[in-house]
């Protein structure tokens, strides 16, 4: 807090700089600087719509962030279920680059099947980028027993994803979903099993299959997400309240296959993780600093498409983590520093 606090004091006029225009060329050179982030407000895309991209996934490839989710615009066909895609070089200004996924119930899951939470991991020897989504039944009473997850690949980051198939990971009942790539470039899978607690698994090689379980965590956790800082790993998550917002909290450990401390509050628990959920965890390294970056969701189950997204840089080092008080704040790519407005 004191960092930012400091952060924020001496870099104030540089904030204030104007946001950089969407016109300039997309060179190296060029990345835009400092572009504000405003939790809780519309984030209008390059076309001015408001980004579709719920429980979603970041994947960084080059100076180039690809940001995957729910895509819950108005209008769509009811029996499908859709992902889009975005791109950005500052985590402010997002380009719509395709609707990645628009996929009718493909394994006969019935009306009001689920797709959610895809996240999207880039395979360095295979090329393949690889989704992983929650797959489930209708979520209405007796519903939600599926509990599988889905894989789909393309060639591209931004391509039309091909739905491949759907399992229950290791076995085990699974839900909400998160991914984890490690600094090594290990990935995992983070999901919910209903009746035992958080699990976190290592991806097969080639990312089409879950393989090795490194954690369960006896503790009912979902919008699950992982960070490494500092030689220890944070894991965050939300309580099992459906749409409705609830405390989210976090637990450390040495190593992914633990031991993990005990679950504390990320945030004042009054606020409810000021109205949003976990979705992801991004590590930004700078220059000067590294940042975590907290993405979490504020549903609006009655009018989706209006969901709302919550990034802020969480306070994190020594075993403690917390969100700060959302407000509009600026990140400097190159340097890895964020200050708060
Ligand atoms: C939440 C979950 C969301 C969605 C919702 C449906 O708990 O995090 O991804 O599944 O429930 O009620």
């Amino acid at each position: 807090m004191r960092h930012l606090k400091l952060l924020a004091f001496t870099l104030t006029a540089v904030s204030l700089v104007a946001q950089p225009s969407r016109s300039r060329p997309e060179t190296g050179a060029a990345v835009p600087e400092k572009a504000v982030l405003k939790p809780g407000e519309i984030w209008p895309d390059d076309r001015g719509l408001h980004v579709q991209a719920h429980g979603g996934g970041i994947v960084r490839l080059g100076d180039t962030f690809y940001w995957f989710g729910e895509d819950r615009s108005q209008g769509l066909d009811r029996a499908k279920r859709y992902v889009s895609c975005y791109s950005s070089k500052d985590l402010a200004h997002w380009n719509f680059r395709n609707r990645v996924i628009q996929l009718a119930d493909p394994e006969n899951f019935g009306p009001g099947w689920v797709l959610e939470r895809p996240k999207v991991f880039h395979n360095a020897k295979t090329k393949k980028f690889v989704m992983y989504m929650h797959i489930d039944g209708r979520t209405a009473e007796g519903g939600y027993k599926i509990a599988r997850v889905g894989v789909a690949t393309s060639d591209t980051v931004d391509g039309d994803y091909q739905y491949l198939r759907s399992f229950r990971p290791l076995g085990h009942e699974s839900r909400d979903i998160g991914q984890f790539i490690d600094d090594d470039g290990s990935a995992y899978l983070i999901f919910e099993d209903r009746p035992f607690g958080f699990r976190i698994a290592r991806l097969s090689d080639d990312y089409l299959s879950v393989e090795k379980e490194m954690s369960l965590i006896p503790a009912h956790m979902e919008g699950g997400a992982i960070v490494h800082y500092q030689g220890l790993y944070y894991a965050i998550g939300s309580a099992l309240t459906g749409w409705a917002p609830n405390p989210n909290k976090y637990a450390t450990a040495p190593s992914l296959e633990g031991p993990w401390s005990e679950f504390r509050d990320i945030a004042p628990p009054e606020t409810k993780t000021y109205g949003s959920q976990s979705t992801m965890l991004v590590k930004i390294v700078g220059t000067k600093k590294t940042t975590v970056i907290f993405m979490g969701d504020i549903w609006k189950p009655g009018t989706q498409w209006d969901s709302r997204y919550l990034w802020m840089p969480l306070e994190i080092g020594d075993g403690k983590l917390w969100l700060p008080e959302p407000k509009p704040w600026t990140l400097d790519l190159t340097t890895g520093e964020a200050v708060v407005n």
